[in-house]
């Protein structure tokens, strides 16, 4: 496995293997604080594609606040053990001043809205911000699949519009996009880097957002939804989070979901004292 921290190293390092393994690659960007939802991604790339890189990278620009950024877990160390464990075969892990050099221009992107919902209602910004690292990583790291986690559904939806964007400003196919489902522990938590920053207390009530999944999925297709939403939201309240938004869409998008339209995408944010979670789940006719 190689390490890069610059674009030079990174642009090298990328020579190399297209001329040993073909433009077949497969690119999964994080934010570091590895753990098996990762590996999943990893994984499915590792099958799919000749070779597969992982970018590691705390981005500032989808940061509302700069106290989040300084918090967000940092453990490159294990991070390399794990990427090289798992069968990596090139990182990425460089400074902002390398991704967004001062000469840099962003780019405008209309992200149609989808960055003005729920979580862009909540972090103003935080999609252009995830949008931009995105396209400049793509810039920088030609691949034919770009692995998406969906456990942060409504980030795929802005990187899937990204893509359509970018197919549009260069006339080229651009890498396909594949979502992968979130892996959850054995209580039903959605695996998180920020689960990290939780103690053992937290921990527990983080997992009342599954227990309220659950419910959920018993009681769905015989209330209504603004019934459903309210009585969850208690529920939430209850397991001891402070709820931001729960939301039920359409799934695929972000219209809203109506009775009798197909199966319910739930999307959730909510803070469990200074650590916000989101999560998401899709109930489906049993
Ligand atoms: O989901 C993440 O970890 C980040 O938002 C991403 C896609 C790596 C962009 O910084």
């Amino acid at each position: 496995m190689v390490v890069t921290r610059t674009v030079e190293e990174l642009q090298e390092a990328l020579t190399a293997l297209v001329s040993s393994k073909g433009d077949d690659g497969g690119l999964v960007p994080t934010m570091g604080a590895l753990h098996e939802g990762h590996a999943s991604l990893m994984a499915l790339a590792l099958e799919t594609n000749a070779w597969v890189a992982t970018t590691i990278f705390v981005n500032p620009l989808q940061f509302n606040h700069l106290a989040d950024w300084v918090r967000y877990p940092r453990c490159e160390k294990e991070d390399f053990i794990f990427l090289k464990e798992h069968g990596v075969d090139l990182v990425f892990a460089p400074t902002p001043d390398e991704v967004f050099p001062f000469d840099w221009v962003a780019p405008e992107l209309d992200l149609g809205g989808l960055d003005l919902q729920l979580e862009g209602a909540f972090r103003p910004g935080h999609f252009k911000g995830v949008a931009i690292v995105v396209g400049r990583l793509l810039d920088l790291i030609p691949c034919a699949s770009l692995y998406m986690g969906l456990k942060d559904y409504q980030q795929c939806l802005v990187v899937e519009r990204l893509l359509l964007l970018r197919k549009g400003m260069s006339g080229q196919e651009g890498p396909v996009m594949v979502k992968v489902p979130t892996v959850r522990d054995g209580d039903g938590l959605a695996l998180s880097s920020r689960n990290l920053l939780l103690g053992p207390d937290q921990l527990a009530r983080a997992k009342g957002i599954a227990r309220t999944w659950a419910w959920m999925k018993t009681v769905w297709q015989g209330l209504e939804p603004q019934d459903l939403i309210e009585n969850a939201l208690k529920r939430l309240t209850a397991e001891g989070l402070r709820n931001e938004y729960l939301y039920l869409a359409r799934d695929g998008g972000l219209e809203p979901w109506v009775k009798g339209d197909g199966n319910p995408r739930a999307l959730y944010a909510g803070w469990l004292d200074e650590v916000r979670l989101i999560d998401n789940e899709l109930f489906s006719i049993v």
